[in-house]
């Protein structure tokens, strides 16, 4: 079965997702510098699939370090390239971080990938490339708006790169999948979302302050033109987005792809506030929330959501698990995060 490179492959999606490539028999290598991760998760993914992927400790800022890789598995026929850094609010206070993690690291895979005779390449994108659209659900044909953070930049001048990189190089096919909010973990437990410091993302707010780990959620804002009226996004289950990227490999593997880069939408196509999200926390868990309406915060995006009818139709993936299935294993990852502690 075909070898492939994750990247950032101890990270939140990458290591749902090589679970779910081990289980459709491929062969993973893994590289990831752990710096937003832990060495732990490799044992996690290998009790899910009964399989340990082989790792390669390696920072893809090393030019020379990503040569070498490359040379030793001459024999890779895709990757799938999760390693980077995401926190929006850090990107703005540390731009040159930012661009240096996740563009050099970009540049130098895609180089290697030309030396191949064939390969394929899977982007992990974001949804922040349309900022807040001018209509909802948000398709693919949607304009990518000036980036709100040098973060969101990084994800429009990487799926430039790429685009540009495969117009001249037709061994090379590439899909930048744009992902809506991914939440969740895997229903075994044994891996899911693990924030270093303050979370930056609502879920893992939410689960912390129930657990007792931060003492109140700030609920950004009541007053947007929204039904209750706070802000809107389209919250995916991991293992959902995981599968997504198996699907997408495939397609690029046997060569059903259109054109040699492509891009698709990764969301459930249903829109959920803020407080819904807290509701169905709250509903399977039976916990009260303690939380507390606060001002609008600057920079939010009222409402984002996905038309998933590119994905469905061409890809031939829909999600299988709701929000609530994403917050119950959310809840049990983090009572089990919190009684190993
Ligand atoms: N989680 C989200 O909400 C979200 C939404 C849209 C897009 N994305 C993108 O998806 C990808 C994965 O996100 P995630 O939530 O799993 O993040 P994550 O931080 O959990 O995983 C990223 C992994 O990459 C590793 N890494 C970072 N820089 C590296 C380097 N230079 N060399 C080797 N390894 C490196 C980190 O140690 C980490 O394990 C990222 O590209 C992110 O921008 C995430």
């Amino acid at each position: 079965m075909d070898k492939i490179l994750v990247t950032g492959g101890l990270g939140f999606i990458g290591s749902h997702t090589v679970v779910e490539l081990q289980n459709e028999g491929y062969e993973v290598v893994i590289i990831d510098d752990l710096s937003n991760s832990s060495i732990s998760v490799l044992d996690g993914i290998t009790s899910i699939s009964g399989k340990k992927p082989l790792f390669e400790k390696l920072d893809l800022k090393e030019k020379a370090g990503v040569e070498n890789f490359f040379a030793k598995h001459n024999d890779i026929k895709g990757v799938i390239h999760f390693a980077a850094s995401k926190a929006v609010g850090e990107s703005v206070k540390e731009p040159l971080l930012y661009y240096e993690n996740n563009i050099s690291t970009l540049v130098y895979i895609l180089k290697e990938l030309k030396k191949l005779r064939a390969a394929s390449f899977i982007f992990s994108s974001s949804c922040t490339v349309y900022g807040q659209a001018d209509e909802l659900p948000i398709t693919e044909n949607a304009p990518v708006k000036q980036a709100e953070s040098p973060y969101g930049n990084t994800k429009q001048i990487g799926e430039e790169i790429i685009s540009d990189t495969c117009k001249v190089t037709p061994n090379l096919k590439a899909i930048a999948l744009r992902y809506f909010n991914p939440v969740g973990a895997h229903e075994s437990v044994n891996i899911g979302e693990l924030p270093i410091g303050v979370p930056q993302n609502l879920v893992p707010f939410i689960t912390q302050t129930a657990i007792g780990l931060r003492e109140q959620l700030s609920v950004f804002g009541d007053d947007y033109p929204t039904p209750d009226g706070t802000c809107i996004r389209d919250y995916i289950h991991v293992v959902d987005l995981a599968k997504a990227h198996v699907v997408a490999l495939g397609r690029l593997l046997k060569n059903k792809n259109k054109s040699n880069y492509e891009t698709f939408n990764l969301g459930t196509g249903k829109g959920s506030s803020v407080l819904e999200v807290v509701k169905s926390f709250e509903k399977v868990s039976g916990e009260k929330l303690n939380y507390k309406i606060v001002g609008r915060r600057e920079g939010d995006i009222i409402s984002a959501y996905a038309d998933t009818t590119k994905a469905n139709d061409e890809l031939g993936w829909k999600t299988k698990l709701s929000l609530d299935d994403a917050m119950r294993s959310a809840w049990n990852w983090e009572q089990k995060v919190r009684r190993n502690k």
